[in-house]
C-alpha cells in the first residue's frame, strides 16, 4: 500500500501570493544553478559556491506588530526569565553571488515558541504563547557581512517540520524570504513544501545544530547558515 503520509498537501503556511515576474525569473536562475550543481554544465564546483539561497513563502505568521523588543537575542525579553526550550545560536554570513560580504543587510527571523505557537492573530493558540520568547528578531549585518541570533531550536507544529523563517533585505535589491529546516529531521519528508521541491538547491536550506556553550555559559546548540543573495 502506498504511504500517502509522504504526500501531505501544502497547508496555509505554504500558500504565498502570486509570484512576480522578477520572482519567477529568480526561480529559473535557481533551477539553472541546481542543474549546474549536478555537474550537468561546466564549472559545477564554482556554481555550487555562488548559487543563491532558494526562497520560500513567508507563510501567514510574519508579525502583524513587531514586539516591543526586536533585537538579535530572542531568548531575552526585558529582565524576564528565559523561555522554555533549547537555546540555539544561529549565525553566518550574508554575501553576494560573487562571495562579497554584504554589510548592513537587514536580517529578520521569526518562529513559533517551544509549544509550536506563533505570537500572531492567525494562530488559534496565541493566548498560550510563551511571552518569555521574543518570537521575532532583527539585526543588520556587520562590515564583514556576519549575523548572529540567539533563539530556540524550532519544533514541529500543525503538520509542519521545525523551521525558522528568514527575510533579508538590502538597499536596491529584492528581499530574500526563506525558511531554514533541521537537517535529517523525520518530519521534513512529510512536508508539502518538501514534496514540491523541484531542484537540489532546496536541500541547502538546512541547518545542522551542534552542542555548544553559548553566552553566559548557557548550554544549547549552534548552527551556521550562510546566505547568498542577488
Ligand atoms: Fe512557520
Amino acid at each position: 500500500m502506498k504511504d500517502r503520509s509522504r504526500f501531505r498537501p501544502p497547508d496555509l503556511e505554504l500558500l504565498g501570493s502570486r509570484p512576480s515576474r522578477r520572482r519567477i525569473l529568480r526561480h529559473v536562475a535557481q533551477i539553472v544553478g541546481g542543474v549546474s550543481a549536478l555537474g550537468l554544465s561546466a564549472g559545477s564546483a564554482r556554481a555550487e559556491q555562488v548559487r543563491p539561497t532558494p526562497s520560500q513563502v513567508a507563510g501567514p505568521h510574519y508579525p502583524k506588530e513587531k514586539p516591543g523588543e526586536a533585537d538579535w537575542n530572542l531568548l531575552s525579553v526585558g529582565d524576564g526569565a528565559p523561555p522554555a526550550g533549547e537555546p540555539l545560536e544561529l549565525h553566518g554570513t550574508v554575501t553576494t553571488r560573487s562571495e562579497r560580504p554584504i554589510a548592513g543587510a537587514r536580517v529578520e527571523i521569526w518562529q513559533a515558541d517551544n509549544q509550536g505557537i506563533y505570537d500572531h492573530p492567525r494562530d488559534p493558540d496565541r493566548t498560550r504563547f510563551d511571552h518569555r520568547f521574543q518570537g521575532y528578531g532583527a539585526l543588520d549585518t556587520g562590515a564583514d557581512g556576519k549575523y548572529r541570533f540567539l533563539t530556540l531550536m524550532p519544533v514541529p507544529y500543525g503538520g509542519r517540520p521545525p523551521h525558522i523563517h528568514v527575510t533579508i533585505r538590502r538597499v536596491g535589491a529584492e528581499a530574500l524570504t526563506t525558511q531554514l529546516y533541521l537537517k535529517d529531521h523525520p518530519e521534513n519528508d512529510r512536508d508539502g513544501l518538501f514534496a514540491l521541491m523541484l531542484y537540489p538547491g532546496q536541500k541547502k536550506l538546512m541547518i545542522d545544530p551542534r552542542d555548544a556553550t553559548l553566552d553566559n555559559g548557557m548550554r544549547g546548540k549552534s548552527a551556521r547558515f550562510d546566505f547568498v543573495v542577488f
